[in-house]
């Protein structure tokens, strides 16, 4: 079981608040990620979850039972690392069986585990060797092994794949998604990645300054975010955001509307606009454009689209994909 309830939990450094009052309900084996901006407090909240911190006030429930006082080690949970922190001179067996050998676990329990382990990580011939002898994908795999054979109620992880290059945060990312659907197992995982927000989450928590924005499936809140915060973080590129006579011709204070939602023509439209940078990506293109009275906007093109720097184009928005938002910020 993994049902983790955060009930009015706030945290405090000495007299700076962190994260004011946070009220959040995690189900069993669900996939929940934490995104928002650098320093919001997402690494806090999942130490505070983990019992790495303190909580100021307010309670934590796992499984219905309150460990809010409880030391780390009595929570069940096991917390993956951007920096995985393995032992250089002990070999990947080694690394994985290290917790269980610490609790004492008999050795052929500890030998079954760990195979188990490493056959779900594809790390099974890589066993012999150390941690300096294996990728930074392996690596991280390894620092996963020795998270599984815990055989925790939730897995934490903190920006696991940060330090990897685009290609390996890729691979690392369906694996992670993959041991998701065999485990089973409550994870809750903090990035920036939107790519990995989007592709991995059941629910989606977007933490703005410590409150929770909002919480909902990928699509909700692509389809809906609540307010002009989750509307231009959640979604890449950004969604527009328009203000002045073009919002208020839509009857909104500001409108949003995603790059992928503007249509283009180059002899008529709502908004004329002329080309600037143009990012050609082979599946799509990025076009960097300025419109009169509306101003800079991201246009989501045809990777083949032939338009070029400095040409006029004319943006229609798609008219049931605006998002409008009143004077509040809110989604009206
Ligand atoms: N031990 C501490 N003492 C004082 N302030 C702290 C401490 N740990 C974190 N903070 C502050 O709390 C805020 C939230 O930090 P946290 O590490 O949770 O952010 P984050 O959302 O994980 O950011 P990032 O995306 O950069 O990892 C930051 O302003 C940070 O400076
Ligand atoms: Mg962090």
């Amino acid at each position: 079981m993994g049902n983790i309830n955060l009930k009015k939990v706030s945290k405090s450094f000495g007299a700076t608040t962190i994260i004011p009052n946070i009220d959040l309900e995690i189900e069993d084996g669900e996939f929940v990620v934490f995104v928002g901006p650098s320093g919001c407090g997402k690494s806090t909240l999942l130490r505070l979850i983990a019992g790495l911190e303190d909580t100021t006030s307010g309670t934590i429930d796992i499984d219905g039972r309150d460990v809010t006082g409880e030391a780390p080690a009595k929570r069940r949970l096991a917390m993956v690392f951007q920096s995985y922190a393995l032992y250089p001179h002990m070999s990947v067996y080694k690394n994985i069986a290290f917790p269980l050998k610490m609790a004492g676990d008999d050795p052929a329990v500890i030998d079954k585990k760990v195979k188990d382990a490493a056959r779900v990580l594809n790390l099974t011939n890589y066993l012999e060797r150390r941690p300096g002898q294996l990728s930074g994908g392996q690596r991280q795999r390894v620092a996963i092994g020795r998270a599984i054979v815990r055989q925790p109620s939730a897995f934490l992880f903190d920006e696991p794949l940060s330090n990897l290059d685009a290609a390996l945060r890729g691979t690392m990312r369906l694996e992670i998604s993959e041991l998701h659907h065999q485990l089973k197992t409550t994870m809750i995982y903090v990035t920036h990645d939107q790519v990995e927000a989007m592709t991995m989450a059941d629910k989606i928590v977007v933490l703005n300054a410590g409150n929770i924005e909002q919480v909902g499936s990928p699509m909700d809140l692509y389809k809906t975010p609540k307010n002009l915060f989750v509307a231009g973080f959640i979604g890449s590129p950004k969604m527009n955001l328009i203000n002045g006579a073009a919002a208020a011709k839509h009857g909104a204070t500001t409108i949003g509307v995603r790059p992928e939602h503007l249509a283009i023509s180059t002899t008529s439209g709502e908004w004329k606009a002329m080309v600037g940078v143009a990012e050609h990506l082979g599946s799509d293109t990025f076009l960097h454009v300025h419109a009169d009275d509306v101003g800079s906007l991201t246009v989501r093109a045809d990777g083949e689209i032939g338009v070029r720097h400095g040409e006029t184009i004319f943006l229609t928005p798609s008219a049931t994909k605006i998002h409008r938002f009143g004077t509040d910020g809110r989604a009206m």
